[in-house]
């Protein structure tokens, strides 16, 4: 499928077909294209968590505002990711890079990193962020649909998945196979309102 295809075809979908199952090597396909996207020093702070087991997925319903989506599609993801990846070994981050360069970009990540909590963090959530929308598109090429989803209880779902100290917790996607279109498009703003040209107009 055409990248513009696959944007345009996307929308986040509610409806599933619960005896759908992937088989193990699309699994593998899109979680092989989701660390494909880029992170900020190629930090790759995404944790994905997929969530196989039936009961415990009826549990994150149960906290996700009952949520169809959530049991009914063929894969749920919660989008978690480790604030500290920054500071845990950073040179494995770009071993693959010529020697000098490897030393030189992986030594610039503790000092740009360090002491800035918020800054941490917010780079867990872009790398979420945009993961999220390769695991969504790629569901698209592969002729599936998706749902991003952030109406649960955080902490109650952080529980059920045991999330670790040091990492926090995004949207969940939900993918699978449709059974019932989404309803249009919701309303997009006007290009002209969100496109900003160099600057925004002087505050009078
Ligand atoms: C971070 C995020 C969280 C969302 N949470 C939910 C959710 O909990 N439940 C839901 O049905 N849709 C959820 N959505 C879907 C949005 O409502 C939807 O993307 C938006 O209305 C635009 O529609 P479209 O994606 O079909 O173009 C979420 C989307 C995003 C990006």
């Amino acid at each position: 499928m055409e990248t513009t295809e696959a944007i345009y075809s996307r929308r986040a979908v509610k409806h599933y077909d619960p005896d759908h199952r992937f088989t193990e090597d699309e699994i593998r396909k899109l979680f092989e294209a989701a660390i494909q996207s880029p992170t900020s020093f190629n930090i790759q702070h995404w944790r994905f968590v997929l969530v196989r087991d039936p009961e415990l997925r009826a549990r994150i319903r149960a906290v996700g505002n009952d949520q169809a989506q959530m049991t009914d599609a063929s894969i749920l993801v919660v989008m978690t990711a480790d604030i500290n990846a920054w500071s845990e070994d950073p040179a494995r981050y770009w071993r693959n890079a010529p020697a000098e360069v490897g030393k030189a970009v992986s030594g610039l990540i503790g000092p740009f990193y360090s002491g800035r909590e918020q800054l941490q963090r917010d780079e867990a959530m872009r790398s979420i962020g945009i993961a999220m929308q390769t695991i969504m598109l790629t569901a698209r090429d592969m002729g599936y649909d998706s749902c991003p989803m952030i109406g649960f209880d955080l902490e109650a779902v952080s529980e059920l998945i045991n999330l670790p100290e040091g990492h926090c917790i995004g949207p969940m996607i939900a993918i699978g196979k449709k059974t019932q279109d989404a309803w249009p498009k919701p309303g997009q703003l006007p290009l002209e309102e969100v496109l900003v040209e160099n600057t925004f107009p002087s505050r009078s």
